[in-house]
């Protein structure tokens, strides 16, 4: 009897202690849990280096692509940044891209279904869950800038008639081919 009330007791604190942890925390704090954990959305959205590690200032700012016969998709930038990301998208137009995997009416492929290899099937998620991982999605500071250009060849020449070429990789060498 006496062990059972302990063990109430304990549990009883445990409880406390974990309602008064879930008090303390915000919307943002929420959310970068939920996206930066469980649900894992940096896995494909957010870039990496050649030795695959995360770029620091870069998450969520567009990662891998999935070339496969039903599509070729690339995870996009999905932090606020109004030209390369999300960031003209209200709350609700996020919510129904998350729940029903439908792009908003208006900008690039406006209303076209997002390729089935985005998890769009966060219905299950409490809606307070889903209020914070858009919060957090929000508050992702983002720092594009142009990738750096790395001559490998002369670029001008003073030679007459010379033309400038690009130098680098092409985009596609940098791809991640994942079959279905
Ligand atoms: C398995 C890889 C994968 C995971 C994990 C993933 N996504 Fe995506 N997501 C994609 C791909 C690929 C697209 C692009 C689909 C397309 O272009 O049709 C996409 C598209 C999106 C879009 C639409 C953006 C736009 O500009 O069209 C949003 C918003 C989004 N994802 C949010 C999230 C969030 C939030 C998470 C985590 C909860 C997440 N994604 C997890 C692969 C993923």
């Amino acid at each position: 009897m006496l062990q059972t009330r302990i063990g109430v007791s304990v549990l009883a604190c445990g409880l406390s202690l974990a309602a008064g942890g879930a008090a303390a925390e915000t919307p943002v704090e929420r959310g970068d849990y939920l996206v930066n954990t469980i649900m894992a959305c940096g896995n494909c959205h957010s870039p990496r280096d050649a030795e695959a590690k995360l770029i620091a200032g870069k998450a969520l700012s567009g990662g891998l692509t999935f070339d496969t016969p039903a599509f070729l998709a690339t995870a996009p930038n999905i932090t606020p940044d109004v030209e390369t990301g999300i960031g003209s998208w209200s709350d609700e137009e996020i919510r129904h891209a998350l729940i029903e995997g439908i792009r908003p009416n208006h900008g690039k492929l406006a209303g076209v279904p997002l390729a089935a290899i985005m998890p769009a099937n966060f219905k299950a998620l409490l809606p307070d869950d889903l209020a914070a991982v858009i919060a957090y999605l929000r508050s992702v500071t983002v720092r594009l800038s142009p990738p750096p250009t790395s001559p490998r060849i002369p670029l001008r020449s003073s030679a007459p008639g010379a033309t400038p070429r690009s130098a680098g990789p092409s985009p596609s060498a940098s791809r991640a081919t994942v079959m279905p």
